[in-house]
């Protein structure tokens, strides 16, 4: 098994990430996997931090062509959770040992302005945890009224830095032409962390967008990158017959499976050492055995278990089959602890914001390269 690789190694140009992202060669992917492994304990350590997942609203008015929860999607029973139930759920993930809540929903109007303020603002004043909000494309106004309650961080994923793609599977609200790199932009003006990511292996994304987003996590010094597989759910156009009109050529086509999701992961870490990273719920659910850990093996430091009621979390479903789905949050909890210390991680406690130990201009330090 090679140690330390050479000076020049791993080239993080746009060229050597797609190379990486094509390779196959089990030696040089175990060089990736230990450097990957390497530069996250030396800028992120050994501890996961866990993040509580509220799942607050499965209303959604937008047409992702990817998403479970799309505005067209039949047979789902939509909801929207209360603000005692959202903050019964914030006060679990105290219990649990949390240092954060993510409240992540659809784009849903009916979550407004002054709800999303108050429960912010009171999770703030009852609990020592960060608040993440990840409630899709909201007005400036919305988002500075919860920067004001309180709120810490916003996730956003762009989902594909590639523009005609993004536009074909994300179609705008009419009129207003989405630009989540803006939004990001702003976010990060008003004082939020930011998050992002994408999808691994959605039909049309090529090798070579996939390595341009990698490169658009560090241009935009990203606080957050969750990165995960594409998985389809019948309930959208992307999950059905119609996913082959959208596939690149063969030799170009992105597949949704774990060992490129991997690879997506630990390049990231490698171009974003000190970001934080989930190992996410959507490669667990791909690899049930070990998904999770090998996320966190392989660039991840931090993991969201799901504290939605189970009877919502059954109807937030985004795709079928999501791992941990039947499982309390206290016994996802035992279950995720005895997982982490057989990898021999420790939990992270505290909010566990972003450290920076880059220069400021996000130059990777000579440790790193
Ligand atoms: N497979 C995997 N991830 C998905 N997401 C949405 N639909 C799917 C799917 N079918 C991801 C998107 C979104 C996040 C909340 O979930 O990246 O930003
Ligand atoms: Fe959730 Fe094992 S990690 S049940």
């Amino acid at each position: 098994m090679p140690s330390s690789p050479e000076p020049g190694r791993f080239r993080l140009d746009h060229a050597g990430l797609r190379d990486w992202l094509l390779e196959l060669d089990p030696e040089r992917l175990q060089a990736l996997w230990s450097e990957a492994d390497r530069v996250r304990r030396a800028h992120v350590g050994d501890a996961v931090h866990l993040r509580g997942l509220v799942e607050v609203s499965s209303h959604c008015v937008r047409h992702c062509l990817y998403c479970g929860l799309r505005a067209p999607s039949t047979g789902l029973d939509r909801y929207r959770m209360e603000a005692g139930e959202i903050l019964a759920c914030a006060h679990e993930a105290v219990r649990l040992g949390y240092g954060s809540v993510v409240l992540q929903g659809g784009e849903d109007p009916g979550l407004g302005q002054a709800f999303i303020a108050g429960v912010v603002r009171v999770i703030k004043q009852e609990t020592p945890l960060a608040v993440t909000l990840s409630l899709g494309e909201r007005s400036d106004e919305d988002l500075r009224a919860w920067k004001s309650a309180g709120a810490d961080r916003y996730l956003l994923r762009f989902e594909t830095s590639d523009p005609a793609l993004y536009r074909r599977i994300h179609p705008d609200l009419p009129g207003i032409p989405s630009d989540r790199f803006a939004q990001l932009e702003r976010m990060r003006d008003m004082g939020y962390e930011i998050g992002t990511g994408v999808m691994v292996g959605i039909p049309g994304q090529t090798w070579d967008t996939l390595a341009a987003d990698i490169l658009r996590f560090r241009e935009y010094d990203m606080d957050m990158i969750g990165v995960g597989p594409f998985l389809p759910s019948p309930r959208t156009p992307l999950g059905g017959p119609a996913a082959e009109t959208f596939l690149a050529a063969p030799e170009d086509q992105v597949p949704n499976d774990e060992l490129t999701t991997l690879k997506a992961v630990a390049l990231t870490r490698l171009v974003c050492p000190d970001a934080n990273i989930p190992s996410t719920t959507a490669l667990a659910t791909l690899d049930r055995a070990q998904g999770r850990e090998l996320g966190l093996m392989r660039g991840a430091n931090v993991v969201m278990p799901n504290v939605t009621p189970l009877p919502f979390r059954a109807l937030y479903e985004i795709y079928p089959g999501k791992a941990c789905l039947g499982e309390t949050p206290a016994t996802c909890q035992g279950c995720l602890e005895g997982r982490l210390h057989a990898l021999g991680r420790t939990i992270a406690k505290g909010p566990g914001g972003r450290i920076r130990t880059l220069c400021k201009d996000s130059v990777p330090c000579d440790f790193h390269h």
